[in-house]
């Protein structure tokens, strides 16, 4: 008796393991950590379209005018606070990676929630950075907090 439960140790262990797994719940579709290749071709057309005029296509931006989104503190920082620069434009007097900008930035607030999510998530996930994409339900929550 005592050999038999011995024996069938390991295959309990798996049978559990197996059901863990099993119950485990399907992956959330709203904590997404890596960008799909889709929301990257999205984002990447859509930053062609209304970021590369001054930012540039490699992100580096124009020094002393327009700043990188190279690992700056605002692209991989606080999303709500990256979301509201696109939302309500940005015009202070910055230091960035060393230099110092004061040129407004026009708000993009007329892009669709979904659009400014895909930038956002191309953004943080090309020229070098790495961080977690932007949900449309995190643009559409900045966007009705604002005022
Ligand atoms: C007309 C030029 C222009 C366009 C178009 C533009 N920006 Fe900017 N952007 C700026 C300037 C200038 C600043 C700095 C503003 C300041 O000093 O207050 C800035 C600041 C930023 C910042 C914060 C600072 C940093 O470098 O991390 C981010 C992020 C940003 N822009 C992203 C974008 C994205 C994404 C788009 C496209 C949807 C875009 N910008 C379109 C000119 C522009």
């Amino acid at each position: 008796m005592g050999k038999w439960i011995l024996a069938a140790m390991p295959l309990l262990i798996a049978g559990l393991y197996v059901s863990a797994q099993v119950k485990k719940p399907a992956k959330s579709a709203a904590k997404p950590v890596a960008a799909s290749a889709a929301t990257i071709a999205r984002g990447k057309a859509l930053y062609r379209q209304y970021c590369i005029s001054c930012h540039q296509e490699n992100g580096s931006g124009v020094p002393r005018m327009n700043p990188p989104l190279i690992k700056t503190e605002y692209v991989l920082g606080d999303k709500p606070r990256l979301i509201g620069i696109l939302l309500n434009g940005f015009n202070e007097d910055v230091e960035i990676n060393g230099d110092y900008y004061s040129n407004p930035m026009p708000s993009q607030a007329a892009l669709k929630d979904q659009e400014i999510a895909d930038i956002l998530s191309y953004v943080r996930n090309s020229f070098g950075n790495k961080a977690s994409t932007v949900s449309a339900t995190e643009v559409t929550q900045v966007r009705g907090a604002k005022k």
